[in-house]
């Protein structure tokens, strides 16, 4: 993380928090079974604003302050847990590396807010998030206020944070589309990895592994979600990640994985055949996806409603599934009547970032808001064909689903995954010379 960028969007953000001062927390270390945890991530809200790693951590803002604007709390240096656990940044490292005006021992963080709040109206927090935190913090403003008989002072107004943060958030700054297009391109290549080791008889799980195996080889730290590795009829379920069946000559493989690189997602599904070859009805189908999905990328664009790549890809798969038979009928009615979700049931996107569905409101009041640049979103159209005895056998348990990140720019879409095909000559032809 770039520490001028990070500076420049702290100074931005405490611009609009007026009168008032912000608190936060980071995440806190979750229990994984005994005394073994799972692996520490931090709160995104808190990497956005601070890039500090480390658990037991809280940021404190108070523009304009004279004595520092930006206060970190953090664990003390301590060899012997360090011996154990590893390495701290302790308060000098707060400041030295982490570009805090001052940093403290996380324990003394409520007896400095107590010093803090009296001189702001407003707090902002995440409310919500840190019930522990939001509890001590709300009834040390309530100590404050019972005080104010006596002539002390208290803020008045609690605010959330996420709106100010995460409309922030949505919008990414050089420094993130950095992050984003280095994470998407390993991500990309962890995804050619998997098509060109897979052949029947592989478990789902030994394709994540090789696919994964690259992925952290870059430097990705975890998947951003847990891979989805589906064969044959499991790709017709959503979230499915077992990724514990054999994978059968003739079945087709979707795969719904992405690297997290600096706390930055990516998230891309392709669909291939296991053997190396589309049957005739898996490439019908797969073509009916691809065309809709190129479509709805061209949609991504700065004033366009969020709708609109939705609305194009329904069109399009609606008018394919017509086309090869899937579904009878005329395209409008079956789009006016939403039979189509019988085959697609999910929306075609969402917002993209430190968090895979990353956060920022699609409404503003009642209105869907429209695209901007430096948005980034996916774009993931699909098709899933349960058995069905009203629909033709040749089409069962076909789950496809293609999926990109997309970054919005005034230039048209910006595809950041791009590094993995889609089209299925390019495909299969990966997949003989794999
Ligand atoms: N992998 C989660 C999603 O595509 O939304
Ligand atoms: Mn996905
Ligand atoms: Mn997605």
């Amino acid at each position: 993380m770039n520490r001028k960028a990070l500076a420049r969007r702290r100074a931005e953000f405490m611009n609009m928090l007026g009168q008032g001062m912000a608190v936060l927390t980071t995440a806190k270390h979750q229990p994984r079974n005994r005394d073994v945890m799972y692996p520490f991530r931090p709160d995104s809200d808190f990497h956005y604003l601070t890039a500090f790693p480390e658990p037991e951590a809280a940021a404190v803002f108070v523009p304009g302050r004279p004595g520092g604007e930006f206060i970190l709390f953090c664990r003390e240096r301590d060899p012997q847990k360090e011996l154990w656990d590893g390495r701290r940044a302790g308060v000098e490292g707060a400041v030295a590396r982490y570009g805090a005006d001052h940093a403290y021992p996380i324990d003394r963080l409520h007896e400095i807010l107590v010093e803090l709040l009296p001189d702001q109206q407003k707090v902002y927090t995440r409310m919500g998030q840190d019930p522990e935190f939001d509890s001590e913090l709300f009834s040390t403003v309530s100590n404050l206020r019972e005080k104010t008989r006596q002539g002390g002072r208290a803020p008045w107004e609690f605010v959330d944070l996420a709106h100010i943060l995460h409309e922030m958030r949505l919008i990414k700054d050089r420094d993130e589309i950095g992050i984003m297009r280095k994470a998407a391109k390993l991500a990309a290549r962890g995804h050619v990895r998997a098509m060109q080791c897979t052949r029947p008889g592989m478990y789902e799980y030994q394709v994540q592994a090789q696919m994964e195996c690259v992925f952290r080889h870059g430097g990705s730290f975890a998947p951003a979600y847990p891979s989805i590795v589906a064969g044959g009829a499991n790709a017709c379920i959503l979230h499915y990640i077992d990724n514990n069946c054999r994978l059968a000559d003739g079945d087709l493989l979707l795969i719904d994985a992405g690297a997290e690189l600096d706390c930055y997602a990516s998230d891309i599904t392709r669909t291939f055949p296991v053997n190396g070859r589309f049957s005739g009805a898996q490439r019908d189908v797969y073509e009916v996806v691809l065309a809709a999905q190129l479509a709805a990328i061209e949609a991504v664009r700065p004033e366009r409603p969020v709708t609109d790549y939705h609305d194009v890809a329904v069109r399009t798969l609606t008018e394919g599934m017509v086309a090869i038979g899937l579904l009878e009928g005329d395209p409008d009615e079956l789009i006016e009547t939403g039979a189509y979700r019988k085959f697609y049931m999910h929306s075609t996107g969402h917002w993209l970032g430190i968090d895979v569905h990353d956060v920022g409101d699609y409404k503003i009041g009642d209105e869907w808001r429209s695209l901007e640049s430096g948005m980034v979103l996916t774009v993931e159209p699909g098709l899933y064909v349960a058995p069905d005895p009203d629909v033709d056998e040749k089409w069962h348990n076909i789950g496809i689903r293609i999926e990109d990140d997309v970054l919005v720019t005034r230039d048209g879409p910006e595809v950041l995954t791009g590094d993995v095909p889609k089209d299925p000559d390019e495909i299969e032809a990966l997949m003989v010379n794999g």
